[in-house]
This record gives C-alpha cells, sequence and structure tokens, in this order.
C-alpha cells in the first residue's frame, strides 16, 4: 500500500486501510474502490489522505505498532475522560473514576503492544478529523512517548505512568472556556494566558480526583516546561523538568505540527523532524531529539518521494540508523517515463551517496 494526499486521489483507486468517521464508525471498508463524492468528504473530515492499494505498492506493507482497534478503543476512553463530571456528587465522582480505570487498562494494552512492536520504526502519517482533533492527537502523543520511553529502557511501571501522563496531558482543557480552545482567529494576549493555565488545571484536577502516581500528574503539569527553561506554568529547566514531562514534550510539538488544522495544514513528518530536531537542548532535551530520530520515520513507509537524481519512488523501508535515508523502491525516471522498479537503500549505494530526498508527495 502506499499514500495519497487528498488532493491526489482518484476515482478507481482502492483503500487499502479502513476509514473510520467522527464517531468510530466505519466509513469506508479497506477493498472499497474510491468513487464520485468519497474525495470532497474525506478532505471534509480533515483527513490529509488515505492508504491505497495499486500494482507499484502491493508488497509495501505499513505496519502500526498499535492495532487499529486498540488505538479507537484508546480514543473513545480519551473522549470520555473529557467529560466533566460533577465531582461534588458521590455518582459523579464514581463516574470519573470509572473512565480512569477504562483509561488505565488501555494504557497496559498499548505499553504492552509497543515492547512487542519495539523494534520498529513508527510510520505516523496523521489520520486525524478536525472535530476530534484532542483525542486523536492525545493518543499518539502516548503512543509516541511510549516508544521514546521504550526505547530509553524505562520499566513497565515507568511507561504505565509515562503512557498515563501522556494520554491525559491536555485534560485541564476541560477547564478552560470552549469558546477561547475553539477559537479560528488569532488569540489576544489574556485569551492565551487563559489557555496555558491548562497544565495547571489538569494537574490539579487528576492530583486531587484520582489516586494515581505523583509522577503522571507532575509530568502533566510540566508538559509545555522547556529544556531551555522559557516553556510554562514554572520555567523550570533541564533536568529540572521530569524525565516524563521532558519526553511528553516532544511527541506533543512533532504531533502537534504534523496535524491539519482548521486554520492552517499540517507539515510532512520530515519538516515537523526538522523542527524537533533543530531545537535538541534548546526546546527539547537533546538526548531525547536523537531518540526520536531513530523511531520516527521522517518518510514514512508509502510516502511518494522525489530523489535529487529527479527519479521518483515510494519508501518502502526505513533506516533507523540514518532516518533522512530510507529504502526507496524508483519506478519512474527523471523523464517521468515509468521504468522497472528499482529497489534503492539511499544509505547503503555508494554511488547513491549525495543522492537525497528533494519532494514528498508532490506527484501521485
Ligand atoms: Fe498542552
Amino acid at each position: 500500500m502506499r499514500f495519497i494526499p487528498v488532493q491526489s486521489l482518484m476515482e478507481g483507486m482502492v483503500i487499502a486501510k479502513s476509514l473510520y468517521d467522527i464517531n468510530q464508525q466505519l466509513l469506508l471498508r479497506e477493498g472499497t474502490t474510491v468513487q464520485k463524492g468519497y474525495i470532497e468528504r474525506i478532505a471534509r473530515l480533515g483527513y490529509q489522505g488515505i492508504y491505497i492499494d495499486d500494482e507499484i505498492s502491493k508488497d509495501i506493507e505499513v505496519k502500526d505498532v498499535i492495532r487499529d482497534e486498540l488505538r479507537m478503543k484508546a480514543i473513545q476512553s480519551v473522549k470520555d475522560a473529557f467529560i466533566y463530571n460533577d465531582l461534588s456528587t458521590l455518582s459523579g465522582q464514581k463516574q470519573a473514576k470509572q473512565k480512569i480505570d477504562v483509561t488505565k487498562m488501555l494504557i497496559t494494552n498499548i505499553v504492552e503492544e509497543i515492547l512487542e512492536n519495539k523494534d520498529t520504526m513508527i510510520n505516523l502519517i496523521d489520520l486525524k478529523f478536525f472535530d476530534d482533533y484532542t483525542f486523536f492527537h492525545s493518543v499518539n502523543v502516548a503512543v509516541l512517548s511510549i516508544l521514546i520511553g521504550a526505547e530509553l529502557g524505562l520499566s513497565r511501571e515507568q511507561l504505565f505512568n509515562l503512557g498515563l501522563a501522556s494520554i491525559l496531558h491536555d485534560i485541564g482543557k476541560i477547564f478552560i472556556d470552549k469558546d477561547i480552545l475553539n477559537k479560528p482567529e488569532a488569540l489576544t494576549e489574556s485569551e492565551y494566558t487563559t489557555i496555558r493555565k491548562h497544565s495547571e488545571y489538569g494537574y490539579t484536577y487528576l492530583k486531587n480526583t484520582f489516586e494515581i502516581p505523583a509522577a503522571v500528574y507532575v509530568a502533566v503539569l510540566q508538559h509545555h516546561e522547556h529544556y531551555n527553561g522559557l516553556g510554562y506554568p514554572n520555567q523550570k529547566s533541564k533536568e529540572d523538568i521530569s524525565l516524563l514531562g521532558r519526553i511528553i514534550c516532544v511527541a506533543d510539538v512533532y504531533d502537534a505540527l504534523t496535524s491539519n488544522r482548521p486554520y492552517r495544514k499540517g507539515l510532512l513528518p520530515s519538516e515537523a523532524m526538522e523542527y524537533i530536531m533543530a531545537n535538541g537542548g534548546i526546546m527539547f532535551d537533546i538526548k531525547l531529539t536523537k531518540i526520536f530520530a531513530r523511531k520516527v520515520a521522517p518518510y514514512p513507509v508509502g510516502t511518494y518521494v522525489r530523489l535529487s537524481t529527479g527519479d521518483l519512488g515510494i519508501v518502502v523501508k526505513n533506516n533507523s540508523e540514518a532516518c533522512m535515508r530510507p529504502i526507496v523502491k524508483v519506478f519512474v525516471d527523471k523523464y517521468g517515463n515509468k521504468v522497472s522498479p528499482q529497489i534503492i537503500d539511499l544509505k547503503e549505494d555508494r554511488l547513491l551517496r549525495n543522492v537525497t530526498i528533494t519532494g514528498v508527495n508532490d506527484i501521485a
């Protein structure tokens, strides 16, 4: 399969990965042929594109680090957790606790699945809808954070704490006026100040409401602190920020940058990776940005790329030790002629040492 940006979708293409709508109901099943009307619908939901199957990409497998089913359940649990219960009543308290228990169980499962797939690089292409951005984003941040934590060799207990903190990192937003959160125009300074309070609100809410380890709510408090001390709310720097808080910060920024938002288009994974790497030692702990580059593919498998030679191909596999130089299947030459497919490993091939990727998904 390969990834096709929504603007390059055409009738007759065959969908390779099922699509769900905002209520997690199946929208288009794997194997369905794209028909007139589908394309606009897919774009309207906020998808950047979809995976399709064709002759040239039939042997390319895109593997997620967690199963679709578990991802959908996790998205639903965040959605539930973001519905505030009246804590002044016993039933409200009970419901809030039940919801957190479901989230805890799902985090345990996500940690186990990620540990099983620990050696794969994550091929994260944004598949979020506008309306459910926060919930999709929270789960992505959890998956990315746990992946970094696993690579760091954290214990299962630490990974659980990291997963819980990362999936709930923005829970404090339930205490912020929806009109400010959803405002499409530029925010005023006072509105920014209000939004920035969400990390403290989340900390207080989690600490006072649930029986969860301190490491979890401290990480929620610190997820917007920056390594150089210029973050918020307490301008903590370097190792004064907890390790879990530092990890969530990297994952949060990466996923936010790659997301389509109603007011701007998301960056490509390679562009977002460049931003993360450039901020190693500034916004982020450099040790973590290096691990991030080993685990997250800037050119995800199935992405269409243009090489500096002018040839076109599809990314087949990633090299974790050289993330900018994946293995590419070239099938169109620089003159635009179809050629018999050739596999090129940009890391190994000495003749191709100077070949780089210069464009992504710019044609289909
Ligand atoms: Fe946040």
